[in-house]
Order: C-alpha cells, then sequence, then structure tokens
C-alpha cells in the first residue's frame, strides 16, 4: 500500500531534495499527487515500445526508482520476453523496486542495478527510458548523457523522455505551474506543502524548454524527434535512432 506523503507538513526549513529513504518511503504516493497523468505515460510507454522493439531485446529505464514502470512494461511486453534493467543512483529506491518486483515471475528477464546513469554501457538496446529523471541531471552534463544513450541504442532504437518544462514567455509559464499546483491542492497538498516543496526543489530540479530538449535529441543524432503527450507543463517525447 503507498504510504502518504506528509513530508512537507511541518514548519521547518525544507533541505534540498533528495532521493533518500524518507522520500523514497512516501514516493509513489507523491508521483501519484504531483505527476499529471503520470498513469497516461506509463502506458503510452508500453504502446510505444510494443510497436518498435523486437523481441528479447533489452529496455532500460534510467532513475527507475521503486519501478513502477518496469513492473508495468513486464506485464504488458510479456509476449516479447524483453530483457527489462531498472538503473537508478539510490539504494532506498532500489531495495524498494526489488521488493515490489519481488512477486514477478518473468525468468530472470527483470533486474535492478545501482549505478550512475553517466556511465551507462548497454550495446545495442532497443530503448532507454528517462521518465522525469533527465530534468535532475545537472545541465551541461546532459548532452554527453543523450550523446552515450544514442551510441548505445541499435539502430532503430527508442528514446523516451517525460519531463517538467518551462515556456519562454513568462506570463504564460507562470499560468501552466499555477494549473499544475491547482493538481496539487486537488490532490490534497497544501499552500505550505506546495510552498516548501518548490523550494526544496530549487536548483536540484532544473526544467528544460521543450526547444531545448528537442534540441538536444537532435544534435545527438535522433530523428524523427516527436513529442507524443503534454500537459501544461509536463510533457513526453520520443526520439528514435536512423537506420
Ligand atoms: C523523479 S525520479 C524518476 C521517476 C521514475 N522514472 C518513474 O517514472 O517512476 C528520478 C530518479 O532518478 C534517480 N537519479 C537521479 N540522478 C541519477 C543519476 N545520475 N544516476 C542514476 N539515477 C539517478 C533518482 O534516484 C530518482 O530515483
Amino acid at each position: 500500500m503507498k504510504k502518504h506523503d506528509r513530508l512537507y507538513q511541518s514548519d521547518s526549513v525544507p533541505e534540498d531534495f533528495s532521493f533518500s529513504e524518507p522520500v523514497v518511503e512516501v514516493f509513489d504516493d507523491m508521483l501519484a499527487r504531483s505527476v499529471p497523468l503520470y498513469q497516461e505515460v506509463v502506458e503510452a510507454t508500453a504502446g510505444l515500445l510494443d510497436r518498435h522493439l523486437k523481441a528479447a531485446e533489452t529496455i532500460c529505464d534510467l532513475g527507475c526508482a521503486t519501478g513502477t514502470t518496469l513492473l508495468h512494461l513486464a506485464r504488458c511486453l510479456r509476449h516479447k520476453s524483453p530483457r527489462l534493467v531498472g538503473v537508478d543512483s539510490s539504494e532506498p529506491m532500489l531495495t524498494k523496486a526489488r521488493r515490489k518486483a519481488s512477486g514477478y515471475s518473468g525468468g530472470g528477464r527483470l533486474e535492478f542495478r545501482r549505478q550512475d546513469i553517466a556511465t551507462i554501457a548497454e550495446p545495442d538496446c532497443g530503448a532507454f527510458i528517462l521518465h522525469y529523471t533527465l530534468q535532475f541531471i545537472r545541465p551541461p552534463q546532459r548532452p554527453p548523457l543523450i550523446a552515450r544513450l544514442f551510441d548505445n541504442l541499435r539502430p532503430g532504437g527508442l528514446l523516451i523522455i517525460s519531463e517538467k518544462t518551462i515556456v519562454a514567455d513568462k506570463r504564460l509559464n507562470r499560468t501552466f505551474i499555477d494549473i499544475h499546483h491547482d493538481f496539487k491542492r486537488t490532490h490534497g497538498y497544501s499552500e505550505l506543502e506546495i510552498a516548501k516543496k518548490r523550494e526544496a526543489l530549487e536548483n536540484v530540479l532544473v526544467p528544460f524548454s521543450r526547444q531545448e530538449n528537442e534540441t538536444l535529441l537532435q544534435e545527438a543524432g535522433f530523428s524523427p524527434v516527436e513529442p507524443f503527450l503534454q500537459w501544461f507543463n509536463f510533457y513526453s517525447l520520443i526520439g528514435v535512432k536512423p537506420h
């Protein structure tokens, strides 16, 4: 059962956000109440992979957190017998992911490992997933990471990314953020919790614009690069490594 997120209910000054034990404990609840269309994103990811992947290929979920996406893929893509690899730098996240996966009988083709995604090496990979993880990577480290993923994909392989974004127009940017805060209020977060979480994420989560993300992928060689889902300041895009 999901433990309710009450991390930012107290009056104390928040520390910078990190994926430590207290965050991991409430992470699934936090995601469901903070990330709009999360379930739709996971389902759309499965749909894209189902149509593009060959049998028995590797799918790598980078920043896999508690394994929600990979476990969904394990169920939906069973007929393709993919090798599913979850990578994360947070040991508490991986412990939770392994616990959630303990009932899964996928014949040893589901694995969670601790690694910095900057060092990923999965030659001939069918697909990399980066859901809400790139935004936590320092901006200067993003181009070499995306280039590395491009090099590790097989021709025709996919990179699927979801991110929080900013828009250049300040007024519209403010409106999108306000609408997201409404979403959080609807899901039970108070003004104090919203303000404190925002403060904790400052300088830790650095969103790019859609244009910046798309240029990042295009400059690494991905073509086509297409958005496939958007909710105000959240969106998902796909890049294909050309044949
Ligand atoms: C917002 S969560 C991702 C959510 C997850 N992809 C999902 O859809 O449920 C970001 C994750 O990225 C991980 N992370 C951040 N930087 C990382 C890095 N350099 N290498 C590996 N994992 C990283 C964090 O530990 C965290 O679990």
